[in-house]
């Protein structure tokens, strides 16, 4: 019998959006097709330890039932080995994990992992350095600001200032590297910045002051590496006043509309613009592209780029896919086939380059 493709899940992690990786694992375990896939699943912890578990398929408590083990080689306990895979694929979301922390350390390893390396991982997590990129393409960006921390405990009043003269309430206020809604405030009078504005500072010493763009949000699910293609958009209609944290994940009342009910020439542009965000963040792999459609004037705006989006049973991303032909377990093995692809294109360089020099 053939041997088995062997695939290492990594998920948990450290960021505030660890119990959304685990639900994103379980899903990737499940739609992995066990006749073709041998998975390895490594769980790591809310401290940043890493335990073998049998599947992300048990509980939060079960999971952390196990004795740890820390990443460093040089770490004084005996570390058990880390699984060897034919491809490894980090299922982590938010900083930790889709940021280039462990893009980085599976390069160091010279082994396939699925979706962007090191840089299109971190551009993509920065809100602030990912639309200096977007911008840099041409692509629409809403109107905002950037500010360090060290900057504001040292000129808050000029902050303020500089503020209420560039931005109209309402606007928003965020964290650079977060996600899911973590630390994001909708500035709605002028007396609320500073309390918005120290909020998104809990979690980053990097914020964003940026323009409210009122009307309609959609995402685009993009897949490849030097060819990127993007799937049909969808729509998602907050419940709330926009789609914060518990929309996200306690009330669960969002609706989604996939694909989105928009005329062919919008679909297009969306998925045009999805690409070249993708391209502009040097991604590979995966990405979801978000966007705002501003009433009235009818603008598109790149909200942001996500480089490992969620990937649970109802998640845009596989769903956007789905819809668009693609359906979950066939687009694991795309993007398998495209992490063993873009590292065999990169090894042939360095092979090059040796018999070069
Ligand atoms: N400039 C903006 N205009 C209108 N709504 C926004 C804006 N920025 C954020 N939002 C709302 O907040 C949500 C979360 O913000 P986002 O920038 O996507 O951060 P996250 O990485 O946490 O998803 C968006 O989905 C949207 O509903
Ligand atoms: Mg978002």
């Amino acid at each position: 019998m053939r041997k088995k493709f062997k695939v290492v899940l990594f998920f948990g992690g450290l960021s505030a959006e660890h119990e959304v990786s685990c639900r994103s694992a379980a899903a990737v375990y499940k739609n992995l097709k066990k006749n073709k896939f041998e998975i390895a699943s490594i769980y790591i912890n809310k401290a940043g330890r890493w335990t073998i578990v049998p599947s992300p398929l048990q509980s939060l408590n079960d999971l952390n039932q196990n004795h740890f083990y820390s990443f460093l080689p040089w770490a004084e306990e005996s570390s058990p080995q880390l699984p060897q895979g034919d491809i490894y694929f980090p299922v982590l979301h938010g900083p930790f994990g889709e940021d280039g922390t462990i893009q980085g350390f599976l390069e160091m390893a010279d082994v396939p992992f699925v979706g962007a390396g090191v840089l299109g991982s971190a551009a993509g997590m920065d809100k602030g350095f990912a639309k200096i990129l977007f911008q840099a393409q041409g692509l629409p960006v809403a109107k905002h600001k950037v500010f360090l921390e060290q900057n504001w405990e040292e000129k808050k009043v000029e902050i303020l200032t500089d503020i209420t003269n560039s931005f109209k309430p309402p606007f928003f206020v965020k964290p650079a590297n977060m996600g899911s809604s973590v630390g994001i405030t909708k500035v709605k009078n002028n007396e609320s910045i500073e309390a918005a504005i120290t909020d998104a500072f809990r979690y980053d010493r990097k914020i964003l002051v940026e323009e409210a763009i009122l009307g309609r949000e959609f995402e685009c699910s993009v897949l490849g590496n030097d060819h990127p293609e993007a799937s049909l958009p969808g729509e998602i209609i907050p419940y709330r006043e926009f789609y914060d944290y518990s929309d996200k994940y306690i009330d669960g009342k969002t609706d989604f509309i996939i694909p989105a009910k928009i005329p062919p020439a919008l679909v297009s542009e969306i998925q045009r613009l999805s690409v070249e965000a993708f391209e502009a963040a040097e991604c590979s792999g995966m990405a979801r592209v978000d966007f705002f459609l501003q009433s009235g004037t009818q603008n598109l705006f790149v909200n942001e780029i996500n480089t490992i989006p969620g990937f649970t049973e109802i998640s845009m991303y596989p769903k956007l896919w789905e819809v668009s032909g693609l359906p979950f377990p066939r687009l694991l093995e795309r993007l398998i086939e495209l992490g063993l692809e873009r590292h065999q294109k990169k090894k042939r360089k360095v092979e090059h380059e040796d018999t070069v020099y």
